[in-house]
């Protein structure tokens, strides 16, 4: 977990949770979110996730208790006030590994971490051609109806060379 500062959380400021859709050591996105942070203005506070401990859903799984990166994971959402997502296009569509975060959050149906929560979700690539097709789906289906309000973020385009 990432912090984007040592700010005071006053009044005003607008909290917010933010993961990537990859979990590639050098992942573009994960960058994108680490700049986020660093940009964001101090009316805005993100606390980083990582992705890379939640298991793979599986009611069985769930059955048994929600493991501790999905606990922490869904806590965090529900204290704060939306989400960011950067994520990359598989395959035309959403990552899997971001799916899989979301079907976690998405449960309990009735009392989801997502529940009301507004969400931006934008992306980059390590290619000219980054689909805006995660973003669409993303803000088309309102994140499986749990999201209040999805707004989509610009496409971004990488011309950095990977790190
Ligand atoms: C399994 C897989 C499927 C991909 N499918 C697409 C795609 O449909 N459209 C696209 O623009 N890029 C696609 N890419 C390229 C990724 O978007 C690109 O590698 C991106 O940089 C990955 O994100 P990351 O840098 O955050 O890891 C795919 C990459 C992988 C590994």
């Amino acid at each position: 977990m990432v912090d984007s500062g040592a700010m005071a959380i006053v009044g005003s400021v607008f909290n917010v949770v933010a993961f990537a859709g990859s979990l590639r050591r050098a992942s573009y996105n994960r960058a994108l979110v680490r700049a986020a942070t660093e940009l964001a203005p101090s009316a805005l506070h993100i606390m980083v996730f990582e992705l890379d401990d939640i298991p793979l859903y599986s009611e069985d799984i769930e059955a048994a208790g929600a493991p501790p990166s999905v606990i922490q994971l869904r806590d965090a959402i529900r204290k704060a006030d939306g989400l960011l997502i950067a994520t990359p296009e598989y395959n035309y569509g959403v990552p899997g590994v971001l799916k899989n975060a979301i079907d976690w959050l998405s449960r309990p149906p009735r009392d989801s971490a997502l529940n009301g929560k507004v969400a931006a979700v934008m992306g980059a690539s390590r290619y000219s051609r980054n689909g805006a097709q995660p973003i669409a789906i993303a803000a088309g289906i309102r994140f499986y109806r749990h999201v209040r309000t999805a707004t989509a973020g610009g496409s971004c385009r990488a011309s950095a060379r990977e790190v």
